[in-house]
């Protein structure tokens, strides 16, 4: 396999050899002051990635901290930003643009050099003052600021808050001098195995509190830096990444150059290979997506969601989500582990989670493409999926009383179109605490679902992305929400929130988990309470308006966070104990409680991350349910049809 040099050389190197690469190939442009207009061509491993083996420095504009929180929440005396109805609105429908880029169908396979061209300006590094700062007393100094600050607007952050702004910023990530991702936890009793690094998924609460305080520039740099270390190319080595997928983590690295003590850093890409059970991340892309669209709502800079490399790897995700497989389903089918639930858990096939955030990523997408002769392809394709998406979830995912008890007299081996029991599901699979559990009011999304298969655990994620998304109907909405109130000890108990409920004991342990000794019954992703799952609660609560519920769970975490040293987890039915093998100082539980305090208090910018019922996509829907597929469809009948 070949990687091509600055100076046209075609250099072998082995497959995944890129430290090596890293060393062989050109240095960091800013040594040289040029312009670096085709990166792809500088290092092109065998794996079909980029890679930077040297500084990009393409830094994003800077402004100030202030300057955006005045953009961003105060549109209002921001004729800038007012001008712009996509921000912190609900609006749908793709930025009108006119001309544009390749048939959705084609514009994958062919020529991606040529239509990703990744411009990078060189920008000399500010030279080091005397007497440099430690990041300790950066901290501090920007503690103190804002201390003042918050004085000064008669407000005063909890001494929990406070500690929470200096550990988050304690695991900012620099790459080449500037922000770029927060690490995964920073806990100095134990090994740290891949939790030194970035992740993609841990970073969007991070991201979303720096986004609420008004510092865009990490975000924007995370979001560019992942772009251009998303895998290219599809190459016929099967352990290698598909196209368009995003890595779960990345690494900076530091590789030392001569004798003089420089060193030159890159960015390591993890799509699964090195992970625990090499699994790989569906999530990723569908994070990086959503992120995308709220980085461009609270930010204005839709600039960036409009450059073409940006418009090029959105395609290139929704490519890999799109294409055509052996699957009959609209919902995503995938391997077990590919979320933020990362081990074997018996969620392989179509799991919740993924649909929310698959259903979610598309909305932002149809959102973000630049409208054009060339993009119609693939914004029809986003509808449809769309519709086709959510009828599918509204109506077999979801689960209550009337719908268990209907399961539960189901007839089965039925054969034909107007089959009731359509997937064949034996109504012994009824757990026996669903009896007991299913409240009378109220009801959620079952886990998965797939032929004489249904997984009733609850799984918060997915319900609460449904939520947010409108995956869910405002109905069934008020439902899972219903429900969580109704199960509030179970669900929330001493540490919001439940990853998933019930824990999988004994027998059904060993035989679904493969007797995973991480995951025993009511630890870890089995039943374990996550504190990062908060923001996402407090996001849907604030959607329903709710807050109070929100405002509930936050009180209780709060009691307990900052004494327990921010664990990932907690174990036991209720969440009273810290987890068995959990990281302390875990970056997504800190930052996590931060967005929900900071969303709570700015229940309008939680719009960034929400969408509204869309009833154009219903009109679909209401075909599907339509006996004769000839039957007109409208949105009168949609209406009649989807549970509104
Ligand atoms: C664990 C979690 C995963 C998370 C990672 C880093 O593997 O299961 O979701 O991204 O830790 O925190």
């Amino acid at each position: 396999m070949n990687a091509t040099g600055s100076m046209g050389l075609a250099v072998a190197v082995r497959p995944c050899c890129r430290l090596i690469a890293a060393q062989i190939l050109p240095r960091c442009p800013h040594r040289y002051g040029r312009r670096i207009a085709a990166l792809p061509f500088f290092l092109r491993c065998s794996c079909g990635r980029r890679h930077f083996s040297r500084c990009p420095c393409a830094l994003p504009p800077r402004r100030s901290a202030a300057a955006w929180v005045r953009a961003a929440v105060a549109p209002a005396r921001d004729g800038a930003a007012v001008s712009d109805p996509r921000r912190l609105s609900t609006s749908v429908g793709p930025v009108p643009r006119p001309g544009g880029d390749e048939d959705f169908g084609r514009i994958f396979v062919q020529g991606l050099a040529a239509v990703k061209p990744l411009v990078i300006d060189s920008v000399e590094q500010p030279p080091a003052v005397g007497g440099e700062k430690t990041k300790k007393e950066a901290v501090e100094e920007e503690e103190e600021e804002e201390d003042r600050s918050e004085v000064a607007k008669g407000r005063l952050q909890s001494e929990s808050e406070k500690e929470a702004w200096r550990l988050l910023k304690n695991a900012v990530v620099t790459y080449c001098g500037s922000p770029v991702g927060t690490l995964a936890a920073i806990d100095p009793a134990v090994e740290p195995l891949n939790y030194d690094q970035v992740f993609i998924r841990d970073f969007v609460p991070s991201a979303l509190s720096f986004l609420l305080k008004g510092e865009m520039e990490i975000v924007r740099n995370f979001l560019l830096h992942t772009l251009h270390l998303q895998s290219w190319e599809k190459t016929v080595d099967c352990y290698s990444p598909g196209q368009g997928l995003m890595p779960a983590s990345f690494k900076v690295r530091s590789v030392p150059q001569g004798s003089n003590g420089e060193v030159e850093e890159f960015l390591d890409p993890d799509f699964g290979e090195s992970a625990i059970g090499r699994v790989a991340p569906v999530d990723s892309g569908l994070w990086w997506i959503i992120l995308l669209r709220a980085y461009g709502k609270i930010s204005g800079d839709y600039a960036l969601q409009e450059r073409i490399d940006v418009q090029t790897g959105i395609k290139l995700i929704l490519n890999l989500c799109l294409s055509d497989g052996f699957d009959m389903f609209p919902t995503l089918l995938v391997t077990d582990g590919s979320c933020m639930i990362d081990r074997r858990m018996g969620i392989h096939g179509h799991p919740l989670e993924i649909q929310a955030l698959f259903y979610c990523a598309l909305r932002c997408s149809r959102e973000m493409i630049v409208a054009s002769d060339g993009s119609k392809n693939v914004l029809r394709a986003i509808n449809n999926r769309l519709s086709a998406l959510s009828f599918h979830i509204r109506e077999y995912y979801w689960a209550d009383m009337k719908k268990v008890n209907e399961i539960y007299r189901y007839k089965t081996e039925e054969y034909s179109q107007d089959a009731i029991n359509k997937f064949n599901i034996y109504p012994e699979q009824i757990p026996g605490w669903l009896v007991d559990w299913i409240p009378e009011k109220g009801g959620y999304f079952i886990g998965n679902l797939q032929p004489a298969h249904m997984d009733f655990r609850f799984f918060s994620l997915g319900n609460l992305w449904a939520i947010i998304s409108s995956l869910a109907t405002p109905k069934q909405a008020e439902g899972i929400l219903d429900l969580i109130e109704d199960k509030w000890d179970e669900l929330v108990g001493n540490m919001p929130l439940k990853i998933c409920y019930p824990a999988l004991e004994n027998e059904e342990w060993r035989i679904t988990t493969g007797s995973d000794p991480k995951n025993t019954p009511w630890s870890y992703h089995n039943g374990g309470s996550w504190p990062t799952l908060l923001w996402q609660f407090t996001l849907a609560c604030i959607k329903m308006g709710r807050p109070e519920s929100a405002r509930k769970a936050i009180a209780i975490a709060e009691n307990h966070l900052s004494n327990d040293r921010w664990p990932e987890y907690y174990d036991t039915p209720t969440g009273r104990f810290i987890g068995k093998q959990s990281r302390l100082y875990q970056t997504w539980t800190i930052a996590g409680f931060l967005a929900s305090k900071l969303l709570l208090e700015n229940p309008e910018l939680a719009s960034i991350l929400t969408f509204e019922e869309d009833l154009e996509l219903l009109e679909g829907c209401a075909c599907s349910l339509a006996k004769s597929p000839r039957i007109k469809c409208s949105r009168h009948a949609a209406k009649s049809h989807i549970f509104v």
